[in-house]
């Protein structure tokens, strides 16, 4: 595949791991130099060390909250002197399953952060470059809990859906100044972070659990071809939402939604 488009460096919000390393990987294999964005200082030097090993190419550690105030200057700082072509919007999980407002305090509005503020600054801040050098990726991984409100994951779907909103308008924006842009909606994936939740799902009929390899070629596939991309069988049945009423839409999308076991 040839990513030298979206070179020479990517940037990836949520790179340590699962689907963020799995881009990671697939990037530095197309010979495009890094920056990894995650809180977990090990593994990101881990991944970084890998990554300069097995394909020589350039990798920054940039171990940092993504929800802290100081996030764009932080990434300001590290990413001033380098030509940004490739930016991956991926972190934002839902790590528990409760009612909004049994929740702590505090909790949504860092879900709103991580799922609207910092995708929206970020392509803000990278974006104009690549629209002024008439080429670049912007890549936002969403969910298909934005398809219809969810119980249990009230701000997570929401902020959700404003992902696929915005991707699809900023798809429109940029296709223009041939800067790529895709909202890639992920249905249940393999990632470790699912892992430690302890959720337990049945998966409905036509659903899969997909593997971050297999996202992130779909991804790529996609990526310049399409606004949005739904993975896991959900293409198909998140047309199929738009023309439900709200109340079977609901449900249809709460049927992937597990216990804690
Ligand atoms: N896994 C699924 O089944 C599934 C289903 C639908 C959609 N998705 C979407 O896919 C994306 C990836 O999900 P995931 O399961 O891999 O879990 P995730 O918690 O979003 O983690 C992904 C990456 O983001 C980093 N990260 C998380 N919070 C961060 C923060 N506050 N600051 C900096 N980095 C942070 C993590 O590393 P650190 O822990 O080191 O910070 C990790 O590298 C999310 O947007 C999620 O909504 C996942």
């Amino acid at each position: 595949m040839d990513l030298s488009r979206y070179g020479p460096w990517a940037f990836i919000a949520g790179g340590s791991e699962g689907v963020g390393a799995s881009f990671a990987r697939s990037l530095a294999a197309g010979g495009i130099n890094l920056v990894i964005a995650a809180r977990k200082r090990e593994a990101i030097q881990a991944l970084a060390a890998e990554l300069r090993q097995a394909f020589g190419v350039e990798v920054r550690e940039l171990p940092i909250n993504l929800c802290a105030v100081d996030m764009l200057r932080q990434v300001e700082v590290a990413t001033r002197d380098i030509e940004i072509g490739m930016l991956i919007c991926n972190a934002g999980a839902e790590n528990s399953l409760s009612p909004f407002l049994d929740r702590k305090p505090g909790r949504a509005e860092m879900m709103i952060a991580l799922n609207v503020t910092v995708p929206t600054q970020l392509a803000y801040h990278f974006g104009s470059g690549m629209r002024e050098r008439r080429r670049g990726g912007i890549i936002i991984v969403g969910s298909n809990s934005c398809h219809a409100g969810a119980p249990r994951q009230v701000v997570y779907s929401a902020a959700k859906a404003y992902q696929f909103n915005f991707a699809e308008g900023l798809w429109a924006e940029l296709r223009p100044h041939d800067v790529h842009v895709l909202g890639l909606i992920l249905g249940l994936t393999n990632t470790p972070n699912l892992a430690r939740t302890g959720f337990k799902f049945e998966m409905a009929a036509g659903l899969v659990m997909s593997e971050p390899d297999d996202v992130v070629r779909q991804g790529f596939e996609y990526l310049g071809r399409e606004p949005i991309h739904c993975i896991g069988g959900w293409t198909e049945r998140w047309r199929q939402l738009r023309g439900l009423p709200r109340g079977e839409a609901m449900a249809m999308v709460g049927h992937g939604v597990g216990t804690k076991t």
